[in-house]
């Protein structure tokens, strides 16, 4: 193996019992190689930067990079691959699932096969990894690596995993065309420069040692209107998406209150005005929780968010009006495709108010 510097980037969010026994275990594994850890740790509130420091104050090859006010996995791997010495980036989990070990099979791979990157893709359907990933991970993973294969235009076994080593050079070529995928890097580093040397090297996934997975509903979330993002060839940007299928269930609860109110023989416009506030306070709320979570608006600020929207919505109910009747009278006679370009407008404008202004 020609000797290179190989940095282990290692994202942490309160890990504090998994820290030192995955400095031990990347030690033992690494042992005479060139090597440093790199943790990037979003200002965990267990103390696990503090844990990193105080074990390996003396030891210059391990390092901490603290984010204090954001969040996210894939962004970390990114800082923390930016902020690396090594010829060779290799970025893992830290709680104990993916075994160290597998690194020099990595490098192996990428050496005698002159590539650029390699990923450890999990072994999804044996014994073992059932342990590690529960029946409804499974089918959440197998799902996501169908899609991802649409996306990529090609097959793999694991896109979706979190375990890959890459040359400083290559990753430092595609890193400003890369978004924030949540957790699936590997998957936007893949899509963003396809003519990269991939290959893939299997692994058991191990349990996790302490502590519980970050993978959320926001993840989640995440992931999903990034692939739609990149279906649509990146026209799109993920928070449009997440925009614009928000507003889609408003329209479905307009309708249901709109409906329901007049079913109780309300006159046209009370329930109108109603349906109206509801699905504006609904998008509010899903738009606060789904499209705008890093930025989301808590207490007071919420509040005066909440009547920002609400405003904005009024003004856009005026724009869309009026947008709709223009494109009627001077541009097309037909009254679905103008009604289609006032609620475009509309959306449009809401977006860009609530982007710059509300959830800034
Ligand atoms: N800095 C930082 N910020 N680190 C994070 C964050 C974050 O917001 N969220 C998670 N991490 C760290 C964890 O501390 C851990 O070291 C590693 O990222 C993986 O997080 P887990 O929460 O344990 O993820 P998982 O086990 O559910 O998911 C793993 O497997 C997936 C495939 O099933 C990850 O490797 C994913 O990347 C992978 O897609
Ligand atoms: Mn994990």
């Amino acid at each position: 193996m020609v000797s290179r510097k190989i940095s282990i980037i290692a994202p942490t969010f309160n890990e504090v019992g998994n820290v030192i026994p995955f400095i031990e275990g990347v030690k033992t594994a690494l042992h005479e190689l060139d090597w440093e850890i790199l943790f990037v740790d979003d200002n965990s509130t267990d103390g696990t930067a503090r844990k990193i420091f105080e074990h390996a104050h003396d030891d210059t090859r391990i390092r901490v990079i603290t984010r204090l006010d954001d969040r996210g996995l894939a962004k970390s791997s990114i800082q923390g691959m930016l902020s690396a010495k090594g010829d060779l980036l290799c970025v893992m989990d830290a709680d104990g699932q993916h075994d160290p070990s597998v690194v020099r099979d990595m490098i192996s791979k990428l050496d005698a096969d002159h590539l650029q990157i390699v990923s450890a893709a999990r072994r999804l359907d044996d014994d073992r990894s059932s342990d590690a990933l529960s029946p409804m991970r499974q089918k959440l993973s197998h799902f996501g690596n169908w899609l991802s294969g649409l996306v990529l235009g090609r097959k793999l076994g694991d896109p979706l995993t979190g375990f890959f080593l890459m040359t400083r050079d290559s990753f430092l070529h595609v890193a400003p065309r890369l978004g924030d995928p949540g957790f699936k890097l590997l998957l936007d580093i893949l899509y963003s420069d396809k003519s990269l040397r991939h290959a893939e090297v299997p692994f058991d996934f191990g349990s996790r040692m302490h502590g519980a997975s970050k993978l959320d509903s926001h993840v989640i979330w995440k992931f999903v209107t990034f692939l739609m993002s990149k279906m649509t060839g990146s026209i799109l940007p993920p928070n449009l998406i997440s925009f614009l299928f928000v507003g889609g269930t408003g329209v479905f609860i307009h309708f249901s209150v709109l409906y329901t109110v007049l079913g109780m023989s309300a006159p046209f416009m009370v329930a109108q005005v109603a349906a109206t506030l509801v699905a504006a306070t609904s998008n509010f709320l899903l738009n606060n929780l789904l499209t705008f979570q890093d930025r989301r608006l808590r207490g007071l600020a919420k509040f005066w968010g909440y009547l920002k929207f609400l405003a904005v919505s009024s003004v856009g109910i005026v724009a869309n009006v009026s947008a709709a009747t223009l494109a009627y009278e001077r541009l097309v006679h037909v009254v679905f495709i103008a009604t289609l370009a006032g609620i475009a407008i509309d959306t449009v404008w809401k977006f860009v108010i609530a982007n710059r202004f509300i959830w800034k």
